[in-house]
């Protein structure tokens, strides 16, 4: 009999000491935030691309303030779901472990996760376009049009620590990833469409220095194409699943 994708995942990850999470919108989906791409991949009639710019935060920072004001709206409303929850108790188990998630709504770790690098940083957080301050903006989100925020230390525009499009990572975020890749045992990828390079770079690092590849996805992608085992499934089912088997195995 041959073993299924699932069985060979859960066989690795039960052997495992040292597991590398990699996420994408994919695994905020069933929370309700919507992804990038693909169907519902419009945040508030805008493509990311053309307000999440230097360029447009330059030229209008008020119209751009107030789309991330929005979105921090729904991010706050929005809940951990099962695979945010799933990957947090992996956090609490492996002894070594990172998660690397392009995800900016701070789900991760509301559900708990701590040993955690956001690789394009998070909508909660803001920095000043000056000093660099980086800070928490209030817990409560302001209205849209509120004014813009302003550095406490130094008075410059405050923008979102966010990575934006035609940015580079911020310093040292990259490197800490790339680093837990060399001796990751199991790299596992959940709810990301490869489209953006650098965190599949690092699954691609990780698999080339022996990792074991698993890709958590209802879609078939250039992640997918990768991986050793490829999960078909939405996250927040796919990964409860797979931790209740690997757990099991482990106990
Ligand atoms: P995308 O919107 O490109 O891809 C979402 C992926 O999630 C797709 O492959 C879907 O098939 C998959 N998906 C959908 N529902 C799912 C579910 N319930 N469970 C698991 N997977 C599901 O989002 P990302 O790959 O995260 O960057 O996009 C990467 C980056 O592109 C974002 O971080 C953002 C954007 O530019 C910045 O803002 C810097």
């Amino acid at each position: 009999m041959t073993s299924s994708p699932l069985d060979v995942a859960v066989e690795r990850l039960a052997k495992a000491g040292r597991v590398l999470v990699i996420t994408g919108a994919g695994v905020s989906a069933e929370s309700g935030i919507p992804t990038f791409r693909g169907a519902g991949g419009l945040w508030e009639g805008f493509r990311a691309e053309e307000l999440a710019t230097p360029g447009a935060f330059a030229e209008d920072p008020e119209r751009v303030w107030r789309w991330y004001r929005w979105r921090r709206g729904i991010c706050t409303e929005a809940a951990p779901n099962p695979a945010h929850r799933a990957i947090a108790a992996m956090d609490e188990v492996y002894p070594g472990f990172l998660l690397a998630t392009q995800n900016v709504d701070g789900l991760h770790p509301r559900a708990g996760s701590r040993r955690l690098v956001e690789l394009h940083g998070n909508i909660h957080t803001g920095r000043c376009t000056e000093c660099e301050r980086i800070a928490p903006l209030p817990r409560e989100v302001e209205p849209a049009d509120a004014p813009l925020p302003r550095c406490p230390d130094c008075r410059g525009l405050v923008r979102p620590h966010i990575v934006w499009f035609g940015e580079t990572y911020w310093p040292g975020v990259m490197e800490e990833a790339w680093a837990f890749a060399e001796h990751a045992e199991v790299a596992l990828v959940a709810g990301t469409s490869g489209m953006v390079h650098a965190p599949i770079a690092i699954a691609d690092h990780a698999r080339s220095r022996g990792a074991f590849l698993v890709d958590v996805n209802p879609a078939f992608t250039e992640v997918g194409a990768r991986a050793d085992a490829w999960l078909e499934g939405p996250a927040g089912e796919v990964m409860p699943a797979l931790w209740e088997r690997v757990a099991e195995a482990r106990a």
